[in-house]
């Protein structure tokens, strides 16, 4: 199956609505999307990325207002969330209702639901008239697309359509938010400032490395230490003394002098949402540059920075098992 580029929405909804898997994009990543109630159609989705099933799928809606045909229950504070950063980088796990079906969330009681910000998925949506499931549009625990190019390169003949719609605006994933029984948690840092959250509903839980409380103690599902690698390997660094000769090298501002091998700067200004923007664009071009070792700055634990270090991180993981 070779993979067909969209440039036309309309198209987008029709494979849709036949039941068949479109990337699609969004302010934050690229999606693998499909029909989010139909459990065959989800079994497609797990398939073409290489996904084990324990790892729960967000399902996307067009409006705001489509949160009830999801959750069974939506918390004051989860409202107060949805009224002020939705459409956006913010997804929301909440009480499920029991039509939604076991393969999306894995099982769980709860179900992720986001209302993404970008127009044209937002009209494919829409327009298909139900919600999508819709993980990052790449094989399991490989850097995540911001761009239709790097969708076909990891998923080249595994699924039938990619819609482009250009490079990606926020460039890394949704922030998590868990409304559990027992608290309300940041399940994984993203495009949307884990301070402006906290700064609404006052502060969040953090998982251990058990996981939550809730759910049986089960650890949050998908939040595997390794995810979000390039091939090439990868080492968080916090200053030039551990660069060795020849890394490809990953900063947000400060470049090292005089060093000989690749080095990316994201954002002369240290600007933190333009550094975000170009992250796995960065990574995946690195990664393409032949060098042995990719040396990233850790960037400062604030705002996207948080998001940006939780990747590195996870890439860092995937290359010392
Ligand atoms: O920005 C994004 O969120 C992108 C775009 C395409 O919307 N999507 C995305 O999906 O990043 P994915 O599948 O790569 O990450 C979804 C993560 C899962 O790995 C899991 O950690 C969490 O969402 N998740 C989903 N359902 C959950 C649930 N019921 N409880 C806890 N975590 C859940
Ligand atoms: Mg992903």
């Amino acid at each position: 199956m070779r993979t067909v580029v969209l440039e036309n929405a309309n198209e987008a909804v029709r494979a849709l609505k036949a039941g068949e898997l479109v990337a699609l994009p969004t302010e934050t990543v690229y999606g693998l999307a499909g029909l989010g109630l139909e459990p065959e159609v989800l079994a497609k989705i797990f398939a073409a990325k290489d996904r084990p099933t324990f790892d729960p799928l967000i399902l996307h809606i067009a409006r705001p207002g489509q949160i009830s045909q999801l959750a069974s229950e939506v918390p004051h504070d989860a409202r107060r969330l949805v009224d002020n950063f939705w459409p956006g980088p913010l997804t929301l796990v909440l009480p499920k209702k029991p039509h939604v079906p076991d393969l999306a969330t894995a099982g769980l009681g709860t179900v992720a639901v986001r209302c993404p910000r970008h127009p044209l998925m937002r009209q494919v949506i829409e327009k298909v008239g139900s919600p999508l499931a819709a993980p990052s549009a790449n094989l399991f625990g490989r850097l995540s697309p911001t761009s239709a190019e790097h969708v076909v390169e990891q998923l080249e003949g595994r699924i039938p359509y990619v819609l482009d719609g250009g490079p990606c605006e926020v460039g890394v994933e949704s922030t998590i938010v868990g409304f559990l029984p027992d608290g309300v948690y940041l399940l994984r840092p993203g495009g949307l400032p884990t301070e402006l959250i906290e700064r609404m509903i006052g502060p969040l839980k953090r998982p251990t490395s058990s996981g939550t409380a809730s759910e049986g103690g089960q650890s949050a599902p998908g939040q595997l230490p390794q995810h979000y690698a390039p091939v090439t390997p990868i080492v968080v660094i916090d200053g030039w003394h551990q660069l060795l000769p020849g890394d490809g090298v990953l900063t947000l501002k400060d470049v090292p002098e005089g060093h000989g091998g690749a080095v990316i700067q994201l954002s002369a200004k240290g600007n933190l949402k333009e550094a975000a923007s170009r992250f796995f664009e960065a990574l995946h071009e690195l990664d393409r540059a032949g060098v042995l070792r990719i040396a990233a700055v850790r960037f400062p634990e604030q705002g996207l920075g948080l998001a940006l270090n939780d990747r590195l991180l996870r890439a860092a993981a995937t290359h010392k098992k």
